[in-house]
């Protein structure tokens, strides 16, 4: 029996996790689970390279593993752990901090977002090197697939560049891993601005799906979702409202688009609303009822987070052992 290929991917504790997390990355996570020998991290260490309140960092860590877990990420399949947990990730992130050229950093549109204007002035340097934590998350694995969202797809590349820049300097140590990003629900848009992203540092309530949303509260952000004046339902990517809607149904119904657009010929925007709102609270509601399971009983949490962390570390041991013999530190 040949071994199952290894992924890898990671999801920060930095808010309320929503819709697009879900639909971008979890959901994809939780279908692909017997394809993979799995790892899923909570990376709280990427959570602290912006403004945080530390209780809230352990609140939302606590949650958002609960919410792995009910979401249908499987222990017993999967290896769930805290980034902070394994030391390796930070040890091995200072390591291909010195071997990535500052020109691939300047180069982030993530950082260039964040850090624009006066901002770069204040942002820390942590935001900057991000992303060689992020290859470091990725290569201490042996990783060959990160399933993602669209907007990580840049920092994959940039772990995938880096593999190949260290192997080519100190020898063979590293697996080149792929991104692997879905054709649909890779980009959910926010519902009040379908221009931006839907994000956990939203600006408004009205932009994201929260996971432990009420089916009230589901029907009521998609009743205000933004949409135009043209009434038609179709694809269109000069309109991104309706498109969103659409998407997002897609994601969840299995229809084609032209199954979407007959299902919805001559129809009004209300009825889309309405059944996607339906559709999104019947996905999340079972999501829930596992998620208060859990938070009745920490002590499993507890266990499943100890033991991936030790699964983890020792998968991250031995890479690290490879990685310090290379670089001539042993
Ligand atoms: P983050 O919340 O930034 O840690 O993202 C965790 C995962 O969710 C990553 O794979 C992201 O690419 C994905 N993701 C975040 N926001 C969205 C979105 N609006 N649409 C699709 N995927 C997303
Ligand atoms: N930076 C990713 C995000 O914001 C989270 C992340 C951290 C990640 N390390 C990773 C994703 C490794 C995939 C693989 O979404």
């Amino acid at each position: 029996m040949t071994a199952k290929p290894r992924v890898f991917s990671g999801i920060k504790p930095s808010g309320d996790p929503h819709l697009g997390n879900y639909l971008g990355a979890i959901r994809n996570w939780v279908n692909d689970q017997d394809r993979y020998d799995n790892f899923f991290c909570v990376v709280d260490q990427h959570a602290i390279t912006v403004a945080y309140d530390p209780v809230n960092l352990r609140a939302n860590l606590r949650q958002l593993a609960a919410l792995l877990v009910a979401c249908g990420i499987d222990p017993d399949r999967s290896c769930l752990f805290v980034q902070s947990h394994v030391a390796e990730h930070t040890e091995l992130a200072w390591l291909l901090t010195c071997t990535t050229p500052m020109g691939w950093l300047e180069r982030m549109t993530q950082f260039k977002d964040k850090s624009v204007g006066g901002q770069r002035e204040r942002v820390s340097a942590g935001l900057f090197t991000y992303p060689t934590l992020m290859a470091a998350d990725i290569l201490l694995y042996d990783t060959l697939v990160v399933p993602v969202g669209e907007d990580q797809k840049q920092h994959v590349e940039l772990a995938r560049d880096l593999a190949a820049r260290f192997n080519h300097l100190y020898g063979d140590v590293f697996t080149v891993p792929e991104p692997v990003i879905r054709e649909v629900g890779a980009r959910v848009m926010g519902l009040d601005d379908p221009t931006k992203k839907m994000s956990k540092s939203d600006e408004g309530a009205n932009r994201t799906i929260g996971l432990l949303d009420t089916p009230k509260a589901i029907q009521k952000k998609f009743a205000r979702a933004v949409t135009d004046s043209e009434g038609h339902i179709v694809f269109d990517d000069n309109r991104p409202g309706v498109t969103n809607l659409l998407t997002i149904h897609q994601t969840l119904s299995g229809l084609t688009k032209a199954e979407l657009e007959a299902r919805f010929a001559g129809r009004g925007y209300g009825d889309l609303k309405k059944e996607l709102g339906e559709l999104v609270a019947e996905a999340l509601t079972p999501i829930q009822q596992r998620y208060i399971e859990l938070t009745e009983d920490p002590r499993t949490l507890d266990q499943i987070l100890a033991d991936g962390a030790a699964r983890a570390q020792a998968v991250a041991a031995q890479t690290m052992s490879r990685v310090r013999q290379a670089m001539g530190l042993r």
